[in-house]
């Protein structure tokens, strides 16, 4: 609707608005149809939009894109902008659109599935504390920073630790039955952390429950047709978890993550075993702790020797890096800094930035899976 006398034309007004995006849907309010109604009466526009939910965190970040957008075409002497709410019709409407289909409440179709361009990449390792979520929180902080768009699933539901690592906290937004995932320097992090009132709160969920939560990870999350890579760190160890990312989403392949331990990296085998079960494919492996140099001192082999590489040569598949015991990996990690970010010079933080492009070589965006 439009009354017009002076000023930019209807069609001008959401043309600027393409412009303006939801910023959690990151897509154009207009492409959402959230722009209701635009008004001209003498150089006065108002515009009438609707957000997805009442408690909108953004709310006033999306007026004020508005009236800038607005205020920049030709003629404008003012701008209002009246928020209002979707109705529940609107937002099933919405959320149609986002997943690409119609809305059969039984047969929604999933935000990832495996005709998605999103590649997949799962942390794995055969035993726990050799690094998994050090390494998934670096190496998707180095693809972003290599200009990648990045999601993470903490899928290690009991031991979650993605959040602090990345320094993500919050409650995910939901619309609906969809969440959104929270962002933080453009990597979109989804982790059971997150819903918990508090994060030493237990997680006492059987089999079926952590199925059940990361399928809606995967299935319920609005992680956006722009996903270049998905990174999944995976509780140590289980085989019930790569069944279900493997079921859900069959383009997935497989990090592993070891020490030069001879022992570990024979457990670790274990996982590659049960990619192969799946049908998942390993793309590499990487050895972290490998070495400690102390300051001015020759490096000291802790974990041992030569552990990664063994296992890559029996798994046929390449050793993509070794990473040093460095106290800037841990200060990273539990200041919610990655030590690519926050030590970009450290050894480690070259080691993880280089393992990050020769993933982003192996399973390349815009091939085909
Ligand atoms: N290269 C490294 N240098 C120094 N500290 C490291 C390094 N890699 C990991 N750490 C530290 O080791 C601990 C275990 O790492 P992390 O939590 O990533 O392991 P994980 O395999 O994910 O463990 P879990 O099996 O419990 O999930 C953390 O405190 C982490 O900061
Ligand atoms: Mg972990």
């Amino acid at each position: 609707m439009v009354r017009q006398q002076n000023g930019p034309t209807r069609e001008q007004i959401l043309d600027a608005l393409r412009e303006v995006c939801d910023p959690e849907l990151r897509k154009s309010i207009v492409e959402l149809d959230m722009v209701r109604q635009v008004e001209v009466r003498d150089g006065q526009v108002t515009v009438d939009a609707v957000l997805t939910i009442s408690g909108c965190p953004l709310r006033d970040a999306i007026v004020q894109s508005i009236t800038e957008r607005v205020k920049a075409l030709p003629g404008v002497a003012g701008v209002t902008v009246n928020l209002g709410v979707m109705s529940a019709d609107q937002r099933q409407a919405l959320i149609g659109r986002l997943r690409g289909g119609e809305m059969h409440p039984a047969r929604r179709p999933a935000f990832l599935t495996a005709a998605s361009a999103t590649r997949v990449i799962a942390v794995a390792s055969g035993k726990g504390g050799v690094g998994k979520s050090t390494v998934t929180a670096n190496l998707a902080t180095a693809m972003a920073l290599d200009g990648h768009t990045v999601g993470v699933i903490d899928a290690d539901v009991y031991g979650f630790s993605i959040p602090r690592m990345l320094g993500v906290f919050g409650r995910p937004t939901a619309v609906d039955q969809m969440l959104i995932p929270i962002e933080r320097d453009g990597i979109r992090v989804m982790s059971i952390g997150f819903l918990l009132p508090d994060e030493g709160e237990a997680v006492v969920w059987r089999g079926p429950l952590l199925h059940k939560a990361l399928v809606t990870f995967i299935t319920e999350v609005h992680w956006g047709d722009d996903l270049d890579y998905l990174f999944i760190d995976l509780p140590p160890g289980t085989g019930d978890v790569s069944l279900t990312i493997a079921q859900t989403l069959p383009q997935a392949s497989m990090l592993i993550v070891t020490t030069p331990q001879p022992a570990a990296a024979a457990v670790a085998q274990r996982a590659a075993k049960m990619a192969e079960k799946v049908n998942m494919d390993v793309i590499g492996v990487v050895e972290n702790m490998s070495g400690f140099t102390p300051p001015g001192g020759p490096t000291i082999d802790l974990f041992g020797r030569g552990g990664g590489l063994r296992l890559a040569e029996q798994l046929g598949v390449p050793l993509l890096g070794e990473i040093p015991l460095d106290i800037a990996v841990r200060e990273g990690s539990d200041a919610g800094e990655p030590v690519v970010r926050s030590r970009p010079d450290a050894p480690a933080a070259r080691a993880l930035r280089e393992i990050a492009r020769k993933v982003a070589d192996l399973v390349p965006v815009g091939a085909a899976p």
